[in-house]
């Protein structure tokens, strides 16, 4: 006698009805996920949009309290490598004393939006040393000046 199955109570053809099910199930799915991938896809960023999104900036020889500019994307950033008293200038702020002491507007994608705006939540690095702000007001949109030194805003930012 050949065995045909490990359940005595069930028929070959139901087996095998279960098989054809499975195997119609499997490639119906592989199916359609093949027809749809592409449309997927599709909606994925170009090869040279996604390029455009990142800069590459080469910081070796900005030294401590400089600041350089690039452009990303049209806009002005500013990045300040800020020097030891900047950084703790900015810390020693009192976060009562800020018209947003709090990121109610999730601005910094690195925090939760509950997050206080420390300096340590605002600068890259554990130590601060890189602040990097997109430099365009959020008012109407202009260029903030400082960036070049001549004109400093309040806790040594820009006006
Ligand atoms: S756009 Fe109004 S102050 Fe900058």
């Amino acid at each position: 006698m050949i065995k045909t199955s490990d359940n005595p109570g069930q028929s070959p053809a139901t087996e095998r009805r279960d098989f054809l099910y499975y195997a119609t199930a499997s490639t119906g799915a592989v199916a359609a996920g093949a027809a749809v991938w592409p449309l997927i896809n599709s909606m994925n960023p170009s090869a040279d949009v996604t390029a455009s999104g990142t800069v590459r900036v080469d910081l070796s020889g900005v030294e401590p309290g400089q600041r350089i500019t690039v452009k990303w994307q049209g806009r002005p950033v500013f990045v300040w490598r800020r020097s030891p008293a900047a950084i703790e200038a900015a810390r020693a702020v009192d976060l009562n004393q800020l018209p947003d002491p709090v990121d109610e507007a999730g601005e910094n994608p690195n925090a939760s939006g509950e997050e206080p705006a420390l300096d340590e939540n605002r600068a890259a690095g554990e130590d601060g040393e890189w602040l990097v702000v997109i430099g365009v007001c959020t008012h109407l949109g202009c260029i903030p000046l400082g960036q070049d030194g001549s004109a400093v805003g309040e806790f040594g930012g820009w006006f």
